[in-house]
């Protein structure tokens, strides 16, 4: 029943092969630390792919009012005591990073140690969560994106020291419930941030300039956003599904002296694909320094 209910949903994933680890995420108590926007997408991709059972999910948060609404939207358990992380095995922490020390700090002395601790934040380290915890601890860092919150994410996954293969898998599992997972090594999430973590505000700045240009030449507002929205999704799934170079897929758009030529020509002008690669850079440099 499940293998054909995930089949629908991520055929790649390694844990559809594997019965005991699938078993294991159905039957596992899953805590969410933080109750928020990202928690919300993945527990609601997980309770509709029915990859877990709602009371299977225990979220927690300081504020009463968002459990509640939480609750009443999924029919998850909720709980304002982090401390009920100590019947999981599964802990998925996803508060904000600036809070993180002080929520690691407050459940480490009850977190059981085979317990799989999973991290959403930004910038902090496997080891540093390790270090609080207690070095056994198995610790796979997740970093996600928005599109999570339509099921359209992409996330890199990966391994501190001690996580093993069923705990990449059962990861992999878990956010495949709203997107594609991809495994990196840790060192490179500061890339995966800039890219794909980052990778969503790009897009919406493009499409800023485009709309912005459209008002200028005068087009409807709503037209403007439908063309618009249907180019950007369209183009992605054009290169996705001829597997073809992005370089490969303009050049074939851009006849010499045409419009388009016009275009790229003024963009190359302004120097923007250099911008952008200083951009990412800017990104990975900044996921370095909050790290630190
Ligand atoms: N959103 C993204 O695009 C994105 C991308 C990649 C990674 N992430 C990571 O995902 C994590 C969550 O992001 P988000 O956008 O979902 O943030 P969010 O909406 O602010 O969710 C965090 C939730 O945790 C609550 N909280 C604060 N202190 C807490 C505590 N001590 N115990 C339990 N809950 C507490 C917050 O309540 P208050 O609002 O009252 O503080 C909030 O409801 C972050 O670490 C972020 O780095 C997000």
């Amino acid at each position: 029943m499940i293998f054909i209910k995930l089949n629908r949903h991520d055929s790649n994933s390694p844990v559809l092969h594997h019965s005991r680890e699938k078993f294991m995420i159905m039957e596992s108590k899953v805590v969410f630390v933080g109750a928020g926007n990202m928690a919300e997408a993945i527990v609601s991709g997980m309770i509709s792919a029915e990859f877990c059972a709602p009371e299977k999910i225990v979220m927690t948060d300081v504020r009463p009012e968002r459990l509640a609404e939480i609750e009443s939207e999924y029919g998850v358990m909720t709980d304002t005591d982090n401390h009920v992380v100590k019947n999981a095995e599964i802990v998925i922490l996803a508060v904000k990073p600036q809070v993180m020390l002080e929520v690691l700090q407050d459940i480490a002395p009850v977190l059981r140690p085979e317990t799989l601790v999973i991290s959403i934040a930004a910038g902090i380290p496997a080891r540093k969560i390790e270090a609080v915890l207690g070095e056994k601890f198995r610790v796979v860092r997740v970093m996600p994106n928005t599109p999570a919150l339509i099921g359209q994410g992409a996330a890199a996954i990966a391994a501190g020291v001690n996580a093993d293969e069923a705990d990449m898998e059962v990861t992999e599992t878990i956010l495949g419930c709203v997107g594609v997972t991809v495994r990196v090594k840790e060192r490179d999430l500061d890339a995966v941030t800039a890219l794909s973590g980052s990778g969503p505000a790009y897009v919406f700045y493009l499409l800023e300039g485009m709309l912005a240009a459209a008002e200028t030449m005068g087009l409807d507002k709503a037209i403007a956003r439908k063309l618009a929205l249907k180019t950007v999704e369209g183009a992605a799934r054009l290169m996705e599904d001829s597997g073809e170079e992005a370089e490969a897929l303009r050049a074939k758009v851009t006849s010499k002296g045409g419009t388009t030529a016009a275009a790229i020509s003024s963009l190359d002008h302004a120097g923007v694909k250099e911008a952008i690669v200083q951009a990412l850079l800017a990104a990975q440099k900044r996921s370095v320094e909050l790290a630190e």
